[in-house]
C-alpha cells in the first residue's frame, strides 16, 4: 500500500468517527486526495427532517470546493460494515462525477483494508457537463 493511499484511508477512517448520524447510527467517512496533494474529509450530517441529511462523500465534496480545490485524484469511503466493501451511494456517485470521470475510489473497511475501483466503474453511461456542452 502505498503511503499516500495508507495516509487517505487512515483520514477517512478518522473522519467517520466525526460522523452526525444519530437518527442511523450508521456514521460514515470520506477523504478526498486533490490533484495538489491536499486531503480534505467528509463525514454525514444527519437531521431531524431526514432528507435534509448530507451524505459523508458529498460534505467532503463541498468542504474540498470551499477551500478552493476542484481537481480530485481520488476518494477513500468508509463505514461500519466489516465483512465487504461498500460503495457511495448514487447521489454521490453523481456528485462525484461532477469533478471527472477519472477519479479513483477507495472502498475501505474499518481495519484500514481496501478495495480500489474507479467512478467510471461505479457510474457507467454517466450523465456529466459534457452532454450539457453539446446543446
Ligand atoms: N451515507 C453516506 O454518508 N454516504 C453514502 O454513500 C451512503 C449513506 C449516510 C447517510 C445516512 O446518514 C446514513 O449513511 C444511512 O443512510
Amino acid at each position: 500500500m502505498s503511503d499516500q493511499v495508507k495516509e487517505l484511508v487512515s483520514k477517512c477512517l478518522q473522519a467517520r468517527d466525526m460522523a452526525y448520524c444519530p437518527y442511523s447510527r450508521f456514521p460514515v467517512g470520506a477523504a478526498i486526495l486533490t490533484a495538489d496533494g491536499a486531503i480534505i474529509t467528509g463525514c454525514n450530517v444527519e437531521n431531524a427532517s431526514y432528507g435534509l441529511t448530507v451524505c459523508a462523500e458529498r460534505t467532503a465534496v463541498q468542504r474540498a470546493v470551499v477551500e478552493g480545490h476542484t481537481q480530485f485524484r481520488a476518494i477513500a469511503v468508509t463505514c461500519d460494515i466489516k465483512d465487504r466493501f461498500v460503495g457511495p451511494c448514487g447521489a454521490c456517485r453523481q456528485v462525484l462525477m461532477e469533478f471527472g470521470t477519472d477519479w479513483i475510489v477507495y472502498l475501505a473497511k474499518p481495519d484500514g483494508s481496501y478495495k480500489e475501483t474507479s467512478l467510471s466503474e461505479l457510474l457507467p453511461l454517466a450523465f456529466s457537463s459534457a452532454h450539457l456542452a453539446k446543446n
